[in-house]
C-alpha cells in the first residue's frame, strides 16, 4: 500500500469559478465540510506537507477553489467551508454559490469527501449538504475529523449515530473514514481508496 508521504503534491492554482479551474480533465477529489472542520489540515496530512494549504483556527480561512496536483495524475481540491455565515437563517443559503457551482458544474469531479467533526452528533447543516449531493447525484464519501479530540468509544458512537441518521433517507451508506490530522491517522486508507478509483477509471 502507498504511504501518503510518498505522494508528490504541488500547488497549481486558486479559482473563483469552475470555468477558471485547471483544464485537462484529470480526475479530481475535493474536500468539503463546515468551516474549521479540518479540510486544509487533512489535505496537508495526505500530502505529507504541513504547509501546503493554509490552516487557521479562525473559520473561513479557505475562500477559493484550490487545486493541488498529485503524482502528475490527479488533483486534490481544497474548498471553502460552509456554515460560516452567522446571519443566514436558511441552511440552504449557507452553501455559497462558489461551492454549489463547483459541485454541480465541475465535470472532472470524481468524488467529494464530506468532512464531519467526529465530536458532534449529526448536525442539520451537514445533513442538508449531503441531501443536496443526493439531489445532484454527486458521488461522495464521509471523513470524520479530529478523532484525537474524543475517546474511541465516543468516536464510534457518533459515527454510528450518523450512519443511522443517513439510513433514514439513503438505501446505502457511503464509504466512511475516521482521521486525525493532529495524530496523522487515517490518511493511508483515503489514499488507497482514491488510487483504487483511479485504477478503475477509463
Ligand atoms: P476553513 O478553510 O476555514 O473552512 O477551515 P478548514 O476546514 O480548512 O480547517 P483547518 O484545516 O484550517 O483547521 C481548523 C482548525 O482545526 C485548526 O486550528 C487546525 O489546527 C484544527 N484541526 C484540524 N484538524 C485537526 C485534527 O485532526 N485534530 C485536532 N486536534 N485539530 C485539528
Ligand atoms: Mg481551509
Amino acid at each position: 500500500m502507498n504511504h501518503p508521504n510518498t505522494l508528490s503534491v504541488s500547488y497549481v492554482k486558486s479559482s473563483e469559478l469552475p470555468s477558471q479551474c485547471p483544464g485537462g480533465g484529470l480526475p479530481e477529489y475535493a474536500f468539503i465540510g463546515r468551516s474549521n472542520v479540518g479540510k486544509s489540515s487533512l489535505i496537508n496530512m495526505l500530502a505529507g506537507n504541513g504547509k501546503l494549504s493554509k490552516v487557521s483556527s479562525t473559520p473561513g480561512k479557505t475562500k477559493l477553489i484550490n487545486h493541488f496536483l498529485v503524482n502528475n495524475s490527479w488533483y486534490m481540491v481544497d474548498l471553502p467551508g460552509y456554515g460560516f455565515s452567522r446571519t443566514s437563517k436558511s441552511t440552504r443559503r449557507q452553501f455559497s454559490s462558489i461551492i454549489t457551482r463547483y459541485i454541480v458544474e465541475r465535470d472532472s469531479l470524481t468524488l467529494l469527501f464530506v468532512l464531519i467533526d467526529v465530536r458532534h452528533e449529526p448536525q442539520s447543516i451537514d445533513l442538508a449538504f449531503i441531501r443536496q449531493l443526493g439531489e445532484h447525484g454527486v458521488p461522495f464519501a464521509l471523513v470524520f475529523t479530529k478523532a484525537d479530540k474524543v475517546s474511541r468509544t465516543e468516536q464510534h458512537a457518533n459515527v454510528e449515530r450518523f450512519r443511522r441518521t443517513l439510513l433514514d433517507t439513503w438505501e446505502e451508506l457511503p464509504p466512511i473514514f475516521i482521521t486525525s490530522s493532529e495524530k496523522k491517522t487515517g490518511g493511508e486508507e483515503i489514499i488507497a481508496y482514491i488510487e483504487g478509483i483511479n485504477k478503475s477509471l477509463p
